[in-house]
């Protein structure tokens, strides 16, 4: 029931183009070319008791088994890690994931640790029992670390994929390298988005659902994004109207190339809204930076109620701030006109329940 105008612009020239490239090109290219990231940088977390440049690969394959309603990471091996023990040149690494955000709290997975290697041979299966609908919300986070004997497990870098964009098809084995993490504060500076959203309450056209209308949310532009990598970062726009996280629901702009105030320029539209849906629904915008094969998300707003209840049910997501609630209350009151607004963009990945 969406669809986003003006179509040239709706034309994924950015992600998805070029991800399926990545997924159906012949991956010895990639596979024999693992950068190593310089010295100068280097991963330093509070949590990570030494810290290592990283380096090296994750070789995996994914498959979504329909039969079993299980989404199966068949990690093979990883190789050229960095070594922990610089002695004697060796680490015991093993391999965890997550799905992110991760409401349902399925948490992480784990292979076995392979002792004193550098180059460890896992062939193991991390198994989730989760629906396809909800896997295409999350994004993979696959990360090598260092097991230590007296607990201080170290970081050896990660992966991250946006599954909304995978070829669940293609389940041949990926060589991919590990990269640092992307390290933001939850209360770090994200920058602001200037957006306009109106309500059309009666569109005749809109034959889907009778007596319905529409929400159009039109992103202009972005200021101040954070540069969390260097020198620059390729951002594009994600939005759900929540609660239907489905495919059907996500909308993207197409992706800006290194800058950190893009102009996207981009409407988006959702029909089957009548007046009273408006309370219940909530618009999340987040704001993404793509970096190759792994998205960072940058952050976020959510335009809703903010009563933290969707339909008589207690959701997280519906947390919207006082600005966020300003803006949706002056659209709500003022059907079809334009309603504009500069916002913060704000960390929003914590929601913990009901992604449905
Ligand atoms: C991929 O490239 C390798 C090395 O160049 C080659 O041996 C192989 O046949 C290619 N595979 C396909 C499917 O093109
Ligand atoms: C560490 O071992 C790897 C192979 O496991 C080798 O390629 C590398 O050169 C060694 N590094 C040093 C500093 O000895
Ligand atoms: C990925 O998972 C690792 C291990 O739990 C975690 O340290 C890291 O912060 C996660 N990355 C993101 C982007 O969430
Ligand atoms: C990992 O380290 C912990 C101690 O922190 C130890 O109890 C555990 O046995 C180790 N795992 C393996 C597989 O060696
Ligand atoms: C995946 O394969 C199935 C059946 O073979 C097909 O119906 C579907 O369209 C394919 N999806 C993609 C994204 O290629
Ligand atoms: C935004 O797009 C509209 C057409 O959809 C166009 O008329 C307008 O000039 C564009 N504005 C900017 C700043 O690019």
């Amino acid at each position: 029931l969406s669809k986003s105008v003006p179509s040239f612009l709706q034309k994924e020239v950015g992600s998805f183009v070029f991800f399926s490239h990545w997924c159906t090109g012949n991956y010895s290219v990639l596979y024999f070319h693992l950068p190593q990231v310089s010295g100068s940088v280097v991963s330093v977390y509070n949590s990570d008791y030494s810290s290592v440049d990283i380096q090296g690969g994750i070789q995996f394959s994914l498959n979504y088994v329909h039969k079993l309603r299980e989404f199966h990471i068949f990690v093979v091996q990883c190789q050229n890690l960095a070594a922990v023990d610089t002695k004697r040149n060796r680490s015991d690494p093993y391999v965890k994931s997550y799905l992110i955000p991760d409401p349902a709290n399925l948490g992480k997975r784990k292979t076995a640790v392979k002792k004193k290697t550098l180059n460890p041979t896992y062939n193991e299966i991390l198994r989730y029992r989760v629906r396809m609908e909800y896997l295409m919300s999350q994004v993979l986070n696959l990360s090598a670390w260092h097991n230590d004997t007296f607990g201080r497990n170290s970081f050896l870098g990660e992966i991250e994929l946006d599954l909304s964009s995978w070829d669940f098809n293609d389940t041949e084995w990926k060589l991919l390298p590990l990269k640092p993490r992307v390290y933001l504060q939850p209360s770090d500076f994200r920058g602001q988005m200037r957006l306009a959203i109106r309500f059309l309450p009666h569109i005749s056209h809109s034959k889907n659902i009778p007596g319905s209308g529409e929400v159009h949310i039109w992103v202009k532009d972005c200021k101040n994004l954070p540069l969390i990598r260097n020198p620059t970062i390729d951002p594009y726009v994600k939005c759900f109207v929540l609660p239907d996280t489905s495919k059907k629901s996500r909308q993207k702009t197409r992706v800006l190339k290194r800058t950190a105030n893009p102009i996207f320029n981009h409407t988006m539209v959702y029909d089957g809204f009548r007046a009273e849906n408006l309370k219940e629904a909530c618009v999340e915008l987040t704001v993404w930076d793509r970096d190759r094969i792994a998205n960072h998300l940058l952050g976020g707003l959510r335009l809703g109620m903010g009563t933290g209840k969707s339909y008589g049910i207690q959701v997280d997501w519906m947390d919207s701030t006082a600005e966020e609630v300003a803006l949706w209350r002056r659209m709500v009151e003022s059907p079809n006109e334009w309603v504009e607004g500069m916002l913060p963009l704000r960390m929003v990945t914590a929601a913990k329940n009901t992604w449905k």
